[in-house]
């Protein structure tokens, strides 16, 4: 064989690596799974259990300490998170390690996790504003450079992607979220899996990723965290679980519960979720985890009595590893004993922890990457990570209105820059930033400063922060906004306002933000609007107040010379909603796949609320599913977003009039840019079931693709469909794809667009 590839060269030898990969791969499977069971052979029960604990150092004082480095030592931890932030034991991950390496009976190298969401240390947009991006590359990228910082300190797991479906925007987590649609939410998820993961898991510089919260936390009830979540079967397996399936194809390593019940049954006691769905229907292999106390939180939930039975319920649901609590530590034995867990199931929980650990290199690889300060300061905020956080911020910006052209600015202009959220270098990084430091920020006013000199921008906030209910900054804020020629109001909301526990009822712009505005577009300058939030905001009238609104979310690190260059117009927005912006908190949950009703509303069958005349008949004003104050639509829909420039579709073509079951349809059309600047589309595939065994959707996303156009240039963009992308859950909860009439749109968003249709045969 070796003369034989020796003689034909390195075309060959390049086909027989190919030949050889998944061979060596499932070498390298077995000898995993040898060496679980080495060591299932030799580790005591006591040692077992331990491997199913993950303790929260952060929680820890300095008498504990020495009893949890103790813990270590017999084999009871398998696990720590939040090491970096025990102020008791400043950078313990190395002394931690060092017991569990060479001190502990089996050595079995402790794994360190941390909520890593958007970045670590150079800080990306929040993942809601990642979604915006509609770019897996960008987000896959971004989890790269998170997984390179933190690694670099010895945290080898981090607690994202956050793939919950989320149709509530007064739910703070949103802001955690990939947004409202499954397949949006997919395909991004499983991008940031991959980032996070890297080609080879055993690089010291990837990190296991752990979806989460399985499943159904963004449906809790009315947006209040926590909550329960009441969501059918078969709305489970089409909206919500899609994303879970997906990051588990990309190599998914570990999935956390949530806090939520699920149809009155815990996340974290659920065995339809963990048993069922996870393990017998998609074979996953790696692990879970609980989320933190959520195993005793099913105390107060009214679902286990007390702790022991809380760890009997939680394991027996499929729980492998528990977070904080000390539950299984404290029961598993006994309850080995009394018959109520078994030796073989606690096997198997350590065998999926092991199993991570061991595709980890953990043994190889067990310190930090970094273990010398200047080592770590070439893998922390690096210009390469910086240049990334920026073109992510860049192409997460979404451009809601833009009348006159008035964005991009004009570099000769006076700028009057106004509103709490201007220069915030806190504000602007957004929820969950363990690691994110203010002090690295790069801010607004420098960037704008810097772009187009001193004397072009001025700066009173007006508000000192976005709550802030005291007018005495409006005389500043109108005097400066008089000397300028274009007014750019930054507002929103603080970061504190989003993120767990942090759920609001009133989604509109908080404290006298409203009335500033107001101010501001009563002195007849132009005026721009970005807003920074980690929510989609009720606008009210601010929209007609501002010719131009930018959608900014929480941008991260590098938000203020990603703001300023596409404020002046160095690139073009590029971002579309991940979600439906609503006109209100009124008319939420809104999302534009809902199912079609009986009455379906359109824009002339009902009367809105100012136009019924006094004592009409019943009927007169319209009887259809709307609001009469808001209407039936979002404020602006599901992947909408404007750039610099402007985008026609035309000659929509299918590639057949009938799909057969086992084949597959082309659909195209010509995209062209009608504008003066180059810009980005991004083109959108839906479809359509018109009859089916449920009622369906009125409108699915099946496909997108960014697509950048020179002024003038068009291209035609085609996507194919088979006839598995149309299934769907059927009452009886088979997945099945049904035959009959469809639509299909090629669209810039969830209500506009070319439309065909086709049969499934
Ligand atoms: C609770 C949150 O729900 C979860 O998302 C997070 O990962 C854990 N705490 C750990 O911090």
């Amino acid at each position: 064989m070796t003369t034989f590839l020796k003689r034909v060269g390195l075309g060959l030898v390049l086909v027989s690596q190919c030949l050889t990969a998944p061979t060596l791969a499932a070498d390298s499977k077995d000898r995993i799974e040898q060496r679980i069971d080495q060591l299932l052979a030799q580790m005591t029960t006591r040692e077992k259990v331990g491997q199913l604990a993950l303790r929260d150092w952060g929680t820890f004082n300095s008498e504990d300490i020495p009893k949890v480095k103790q813990a270590i030592r017999e084999g009871r931890i398998g696990g720590f998170l939040n090491v970096n932030f025990n102020k008791a034991d400043d950078n313990a991950f190395e002394e931690l390690q060092r017991i569990a390496v060479e001190e502990s009976p089996r050595h079995i190298p402790l794994l360190f996790g941390q909520d890593v969401i958007h970045g670590y240390e150079t800080i990306f947009p929040i993942p809601l504003g990642q979604a915006a991006s509609w770019n897996p590359d960008l987000v896959r990228r971004g989890a790269r450079v998170a997984a390179q910082e933190a690694s670099a300190d010895g945290i080898r797991w981090t607690f994202a992607p956050m793939i919950d479906i989320a149709r509530d925007p007064r739910w703070g987590r949103i802001a955690e979220s990939l947004g409202e649609d499954p397949y949006l939410t997919s395909a991004l998820g499983a991008a940031m899996v991959e980032g996070f993961q890297g080609d080879d898991l055993s690089d010291p510089a990837s990190i296991a990723a752990c979806a989460k919260h399985f499943a159904g936390y963004g449906a809790a009830e009315g947006g209040r965290d926590y909550n329960s979540a009441y969501i059918p079967e078969r709305t489970l397996r089409d909206i919500y679980l899609p994303p879970f399936k997906a990051a588990i194809d990309a190599g998914l390593a570990s999935v956390m519960t949530t806090y939520s019940t699920l149809n009155d049954v815990p996340g974290t006691a659920n065995p339809l979720l963990t048993r069922q769905i996870l393990r017998d229907e998609w074979k996953f292999d790696g692990f879970v985890v609980s989320d933190w106390n959520s195993v005793m939180e099913m105390i107060p939930h009214g679902f286990a009595r007390d702790a022991k039975q809380a760890a009997e319920l939680a394991a027996n649901a499929g729980v492998d590893m528990e977070m904080h609590t000390d539950t299984y530590d404290r029961y598993l034995p006994l309850l080995i004993e009394e018959g109520k867990f078994s030796q073989q199931q606690l096997d198997t929980a350590v065998a999926n922890i092991l199993r991570i650990k061991l595709r980890l290199g953990l043994w190889e690889h067990p310190y930090p990457r970094a273990r010398t300060a200047t080592a770590r300061e070439k893998m922390i905020r690096t210009s390469d990570a910086l240049a990334a956080a920026q073109q992510a911020a860049e192409e997460t910006f979404v451009l809601l209105k833009n009348d006159q052209q008035l964005l991009p600015l004009n570099k000769n202009q006076t700028v009057a820059v106004i509103g709490p959220l201007a220069e915030v270098p806190h504000e602007q990084l957004g929820t969950w930033i363990y690691n994110g430091d203010k002090k690295y920020s790069h801010t607004l006013l420098p960037a704008l400063r810097q772009l187009v000199g001193d004397n072009k921008v001025l700066y009173a906030p007006g508000l000192a922060y976005s709550r802030d209910k005291r007018r005495d900054g409006f005389a500043k804020a109108i005097a400066t906004a008089n000397k300028a020629d274009v007014i750019l109001y930054v507002g929103g909301e603080e970061s504190i306002l989003t993120g767990e526990g942090h759920s609001r009822g009133d989604i509109r712009l908080p404290g006298a933000q409203n009335a500033l505005v107001a101010e501001l577009a009563k002195t007849g300058k132009p005026l721009a609007m970005i807003l920074m939030a980690g929510r989609p905001l009720q606008l009210d009238d601010t929209l007609q107040q501002a010719s131009a609104v930018m959608m900014a979310w929480h941008p991260g690190t590098m938000a203020g010379p990603a703001l300023a260059d596409v404020l002046y117009g160095k690139t073009s927005p590029s971002g579309r909603l991940p979600l439906s912006w609503p006109v209100g908190a009124g008319q939420i949950p809104i999302y534009y796949n809902h199912m079609a009703t009986g009455r379906p509303a359109t824009d002339d069958n009902y009367t809105r609320i100012d136009d019924i005349k006094p004592g009409v008949f019943q009927h007169q004003p319209g009887n259809s599913s709307n609001l009469l104050d808001y209407g039936h639509k979002p404020l602006f829909p599901f992947g909408y977003g404007l750039t610099y420039s402007q985008f026609t579709y035309r000659d929509l073509q299918l590639s057949h009039k009938e799909m057969a079951m086992d084949g597959n349809l082309t659909v195209s059309a010509t995209i062209a840019n009608t504008g003066h600047v180059p810009a980005t589309e991004v083109v959108q595939l839906y479809t359509r079931d018109l009859v089916g065994s449920t009622t369906r959707p009125v409108r699915e996303l099946k496909g997108f693709q960014r697509v950048n156009l020179k002024p003038g240039e068009s291209r035609r963009v085609s996507f194919t469909l088979r006839s598995g992308d149309l299934s769907f859950h059927n009452p009886a909860m088979q997945q099945v794809t049904e035959p009959g009439d469809f639509k299909v749109w090629i669209a810039p968003d969830a209500e506009s667009g070319l439309e065909g249709a086709f049969i499934l045969r």
